[in-house]
């Protein structure tokens, strides 16, 4: 007998009864199109929209963005991607070099590497979905050149200071991707400013986006300058090489690319910059209701809105419902789904790096940098968990969202009311 009893009397939008809410009006629009990002695309507009240096638009924002991350050196590109291309570039990359990264992330962390011939060497996930140190230890060899980190989905790495001193001590680079962690911070310092170099990308969905667009950050001049030949020609490196720089003679063309930035877009990344702070504390704020609402349900492992200050690229649950009442996690989304929270997600292209084609055959696409396929690599235990378990949403950003987080609360209490009291109910199986 299926118990309706306590707040779930009412039936299950995926068994025929009413959504909780409309999904229509319930909705994550990002970024927010204000009278405030309106104006400062008009002014761009009107002003330039091709720069060829490091003036104007640019330059403002380069400038604000080193010192928000106390860094010296700020390097605006056209994507995150080609950001972390040109961090790689920066740290001239040989052919064979190994480099330690997250087997779990967005592929684009790792992807740029290979147009350089690098073998990634692939790491477990903490229960954090980070990088985990105990494998960096594990797999680092005098091959290793670099490690990278993402502090995936806003969560700063908490092994970051162990990771740095590790590379320190053996004299080999740490590279961020906090392409998910604008604004996050750990050990009273900002993610991307831990490594000698880090890489943001400011694509539609990013905490601080220009619709599309990439930064880095770094402290280490010649590491700037190699980055800035790299998706950077003429005056750009012209103006600013130093004159004694052994490189400063490639400037008129660089490297041979041109990453460049769209100014119209730097002028969004910029207005939304201004509120950086304030997003990151409405979306702990959100975080805070939703754990404080979703902790009696023993199925949910909520994330930790206390250690560090996370950004909340999206709020992460691991979902334990399947041990624990026989409901599948891809079946408990379609039932919240039903219910009109339409942003509750299962990732779909981030995921386990270690079987794509590119980073086991690529002899077969770049035969130029690889002349035969490069081993596979297995066992990641903590990653497949962390994978099979994860669901995420993203964390609304503005104070009038409010009614919506309440709402996605009265839908989950709704399905997992229903799981818990009747033992996963019509919703078993698969
Ligand atoms: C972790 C991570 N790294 C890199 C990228 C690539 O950034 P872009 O799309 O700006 O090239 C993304 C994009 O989603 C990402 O999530």
């Amino acid at each position: 007998m299926i118990n309706m009893s306590k707040g779930t009397n009412e039936r299950l939008a995926i068994h025929g009864g009413v959504p909780v809410v409309d999904s229509s009006k319930a909705k994550f629009e990002w970024p927010r199109i204000t009278d405030q990002v309106q104006l400062a695309v008009k002014n761009q507009l009107l002003d330039t929209i091709s720069i060829y240096d490091n003036s104007n638009i640019f330059g403002e924002f380069e400038k604000r963005f080193a010192r928000y991350h106390n860094r010296k050196y700020a390097q605006l590109s056209n994507s995150g991607t080609s950001s972390i291309f040109a961090m790689y570039e920066a740290i001239n990359v040989l052919p064979g070099d190994e480099i330690l990264c997250p087997v779990y992330t967005f592929h684009a962390t790792v992807s740029p590497m290979m147009y350089l011939g690098a073998t990634p060497v692939f790491c477990d996930s903490d229960d954090d979905g980070n990088i985990a140190f105990d494998d960096i230890k594990r797999k680092i060899t005098n091959k290793t050149k670099a490690i990278v980190v993402t502090h995936m989905w806003g969560r700063p790495v908490r092994d970051i200071l162990e990771i740095s001193k590790l590379c320190k001590d053996r004299g080999i680079y740490l590279l961020e991707d906090c392409s998910h962690s604008h604004g996050a911070k750990i050990y009273g310092k900002r993610t991307g400013s831990f490594g000698d170099i880090a890489a943001w990308s400011l694509q539609g969905q990013k905490t601080v986006t220009g619709g599309e667009g990439g930064i880095l950050a770094t402290d280490n001049k010649n590491l700037y300058d190699r980055a800035l030949l790299q998706g950077h020609y003429n005056k750009r490196p012209k103006i600013e090489l130093s004159d004694n720089s052994a490189l400063k003679k490639f400037s008129l063309t660089g490297m041979g690319l041109k990453l460049r930035a769209h100014p119209l877009a730097i002028a969004i990344a910029n207005e939304q910059f201004n509120h950086l702070e304030e997003f990151i504390e409405t979306r702990q704020k959100y975080a805070e209701m939703l754990n404080r609402a979703l902790l009696e349900y023993d199925f949910l492992d909520l994330p930790d809105t206390n250690s560090a200050k996370n950004s909340w690229y999206a709020y992460c649950i691991k979902y334990k419902g399947d041990d624990r009442h026989g409901v599948a996690k891809r079946r408990f989304v379609e039932a919240l789904t039903k219910e009109g929270l339409i942003e509750i997600d299962i990732p779909g292209s981030t995921g386990l790096l270690n079987n794509l084609p590119l980073f086991c055959h690529p002899d077969q696409i770049l035969p130029r940098m690889y002349g035969k396929d490069l081993r596979k690599q297995d066992g990641f235990p903590a990653a497949q968990r962390f994978t099979d378990q994860l669901i995420k949403m993203p964390v609304w950003s503005f104070n009038d969202e409010e009614w919506i987080i309440d709402k996605y609360i009265a839908g989950f209490r709704k399905v997992c009311n229903y799981i818990q009291q009747n033992n996963g109910g019509l919703l078993r199986g698969n």
